[in-house]
């Protein structure tokens, strides 16, 4: 069974120049242990597509399973205890909290799901990072780059079985990107889903599967409808 299962999504904006269709019939199928990287250009949708796959944004059709489960069908509680054991999500702006230093936004998580180990992990983390030298700084002393590093400390802690990645090298350089897509890579081998998104083909090409997107669609599935599949050959 897929780990995150997206069928026939779509969405749409009210916007001051009429309605925006951001999702138009979108569908997916992730496995376990996959990194997918869905490739497409500014505007396109790809951050609605993340928060509709990652239950902060009700689509207005269509289903979204993960691991089975419709986190819409879920009370908002219930919802975000979900999100939270199950989710990490590295956003395009951080969301970083800005009075909190680099150990306790990593940390932070561990309110809505408290363990043991929360804090071994959160310095585990902040070194696998290279942010050890800043772990008291909050994140307006800090880079970027700096902060995108953190964000995707506080989105592995929990341990979730899915991350969910926008544009997570945006801001930073070669090294450091390596040092995320390396992560990305190494969360999905060992057996997490891994969805990024990313106007960049350069990016997208650390992932093992990728899908372009283009106004609210998945090409695939553009390319599906206009070709019709080939008759089977006969012998
Ligand atoms: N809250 C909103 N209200 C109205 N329109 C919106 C809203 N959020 C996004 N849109 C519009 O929906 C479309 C898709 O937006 P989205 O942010 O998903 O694109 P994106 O692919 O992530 O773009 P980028 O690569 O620039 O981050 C765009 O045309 C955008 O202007
Ligand atoms: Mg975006």
């Amino acid at each position: 069974m897929s780990m995150l299962g997206i069928r026939n999504l779509g969405k749409t904006y009210s916007g001051p120049d009429g309605p925006v269709r951001a999702l138009d019939g979108l569908s997916m199928q992730v496995s376990a242990g996959e990194f997918v990287a869905v490739q497409g250009p500014s505007g396109c949708g790809k951050t609605t597509l993340l928060l509709t796959a990652g239950g902060l944004l009700d689509p207005d059709d269509g289903d979204v399973a993960i691991d089975g489960t419709n986190p819409y069908g879920l009370s908002p509680e219930k919802r975000a205890c979900f999100r939270a054991a199950e989710i990490g999500f590295v956003f395009q702006q951080f969301h970083l909290i800005p009075y909190l230093n680099v150990i306790d936004n990593v940390l932070a998580p561990s309110l809505a799901l408290p363990s043991r180990d929360a804090l071994e992990r959160t310095m585990e983390l902040i070194e696998r990072f290279g942010m050890t030298g800043r772990a008291h700084h909050v994140p307006s002393e800090l880079s970027t780059g700096e902060r995108q590093r953190v964000a995707l400390a506080r989105a592995l802690l929990n341990r979730p079985r899915m991350l969910l990645a926008d544009e997570p090298t945006g801001n930073l350089d070669s090294v450091n990107s390596q040092t995320v897509l390396g992560s990305l890579a190494e969360f999905a081998a060992e057996g997490g889903v891994v969805l990024l998104v990313t106007h960049d083909v350069e990016t997208a090409g650390a992932a093992g599967r990728i899908v372009q997107m283009d106004s609210g669609k998945l090409l695939d599935d553009v390319k599906a409808v206009r070709e019709p599949p080939l008759p089977p050959t006969a012998g």
